[in-house]
């Protein structure tokens, strides 16, 4: 059959779309050139926030409603949203033909075989613990992959549901990382980016090595991983994220400054910069220890790129609070910043306090930090000009094809009029000549 997966929601959500696309076609089916054309459409849903939530139900509602009478065309939802909303799904999706949660994505083909037998409502989650099949399973791909290095989160900050949807944190194992990411390399990817919901935990809850694994530097399970990834042959660039600031160990920093192939940026999400805040979200640190994590990024590199996530309007978020975040954002210097407003989420400890910022005050705060974030990405991106950069190509700019665009080690994007045929994973170096708040310009030295 001929199918299609759309896409909401992180990286995770991503890489477990490409996970089952490359699991489909093996077993014999084949992608979509568009829409019109699949007989077959997944939707890879989102429920961090609700209207993520929405969008994700929104577009399945639109797919079932284009099935035309009596056409065969079946639609599945698989992600977040199914996990929490369990048979409700089929409550607000009633022609829905497969449902399945984030941990049992390797079971679509065998739901479709199903479907095509006659079955209908399919609803399939797994247990917190349950580790997918196919986790593994990539596309015949570009120059990028992301490979997820654990799965699930533990931390339990009050307002998040992912911990609920995506279940318990389980690493997997150092050697069998290594075996991906080196056949990844010998099929021409030249970046890879590991990916875990709190990244840096790898290997705390489960051992992700074993006695007969080579020795290592490192005492952490995840300066270990990078110290094994950055052996691999062929590839040029690893990163990976999201990270937590107690993750900010010595030993991580001691693998930024001397592992090549590991890139000089981290997300970080702060999600406020008020000591009380961040108490109430049981984010298990404070201003002071976020403010002394980077501090030590930034000593041996002051261009180490950081990026983060910000949410307005938690519940008793007062002015001063605000304030507060506003002022970590200025101290920290970040290069880019993701600015959410606060949405309840079932289930979570925060939805049991009252949502007592207002919708137009949260979108007011949402606009200073994006208006503060817009001058402060420019200043950065101004003191690069002059210096050049090592850059990645992606390939032609969206906006204008006669240059060609891709990213440093920090990600951040750089367009450049192409000295020559470039080909997309090619690496050049870029004289910077002109800055904006998101992206930098320049000129390739021959
Ligand atoms: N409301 C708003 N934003 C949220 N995030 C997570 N949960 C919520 C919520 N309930 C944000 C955090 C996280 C990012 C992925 O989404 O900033 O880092
Ligand atoms: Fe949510 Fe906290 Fe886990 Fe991030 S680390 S996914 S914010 S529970």
């Amino acid at each position: 059959m001929k199918f299609i997966v759309h896409t909401y929601g992180c990286q995770m959500n991503v890489r477990d779309s490409e996970a089952v696309a490359a699991l489909l076609a093996a077993a014999g089916h084949e992608k979509a050139a568009n829409e019109d054309e699949a007989e077959m459409v997944i939707i890879n849903s989102c429920t961090v926030r609700d209207k993520a939530e929405q969008k994700a139900i929104g577009k399945s509602g639109n797919m079932i409603a284009a099935k035309r009478n009596g056409s065969k065309r079946l639609v599945g939802l698989m992600g977040c949203a199914v996990k929490r909303l369990g048979e409700d799904v089929f409550k607000l999706l009633p022609g829905l033909d497969f449902a399945v949660g984030p941990r049992r994505f390797g079971a679509i083909p065998h739901l479709v075989e199903r479907c095509l037998a006659g079955e209908r409502r399919i609803l399939e989650t797994a247990g917190d613990d349950e580790v997918p099949q196919g986790l593994d399973a990539h596309e015949q791909q570009g120059f990028k992959a992301f490979v997820t290095v654990l799965l699930g989160c533990d931390n339990r900050c009050s307002y998040c549901i992912v911990p609920d949807v995506r279940g318990h944190e389980f690493s997997r194992p150092g050697r069998e990382v290594a075996a991906e990411v080196g056949a990844l390399a010998a099929h021409g990817v030249k970046e890879v980016c590991l990916l875990g919901q709190s990244v840096l935990r790898y290997g705390r809850r489960n051992a992700a090595w074993f006695a007969s694994d080579p020795p290592s530097l490192y005492k952490e399970p995840f300066p270990r991983l990078l110290e094994m990834l950055d052996k691999t042959q062929g590839l040029e660039r690893i990163r990976f994220t999201s990270a937590h600031p107690g993750g900010c160990t010595d030993e991580l920093v001691q693998a930024f400054a001397t592992m090549p192939r590991v890139c000089r940026h981290l997300h970080l999400p702060v999600q406020s910069g008020s000591d009380r805040i961040l108490k109430a979200m049981g984010r298990g640190y404070a201003r002071a220890e976020y403010l002394a994590a980077i501090a030590k990024l930034r000593r041996f590199d002051p261009e180490f790129a950081l990026t983060t996530d910000v949410i307005v309007g938690y519940p008793g978020e007062t002015e001063e609070d605000f304030e507060a975040t506003r002022s970590l954002m200025e101290e920290a210097q970040f290069d880019n910043a993701f600015i959410f407003k606060y949405s309840p989420r079932p289930g979570t400890r925060s939805a049991a306090l009252p949502d007592d910022v207002s919708k137009e005050e949260k979108e007011r705060r949402n606009q200073v930090l994006l208006a503060d974030q817009e001058k402060r990405g420019l200043a950065r991106n101004e003191r690069l000009v002059g210096t050049v950069r090592e850059v990645m190509v992606e390939g032609p700019s969206l906006r204008n094809a006669a240059r060609w665009s891709g990213r440093d080690g920090g990600n951040r994007i750089v367009v450049f009029a192409p000295p020559r045929a470039l080909r997309p994973g090619e690496t050049v170096q870029v004289r910077i000549t002109e800055a904006h708040p998101q992206i930098l310009i320049g000129e390739a030295l021959a």
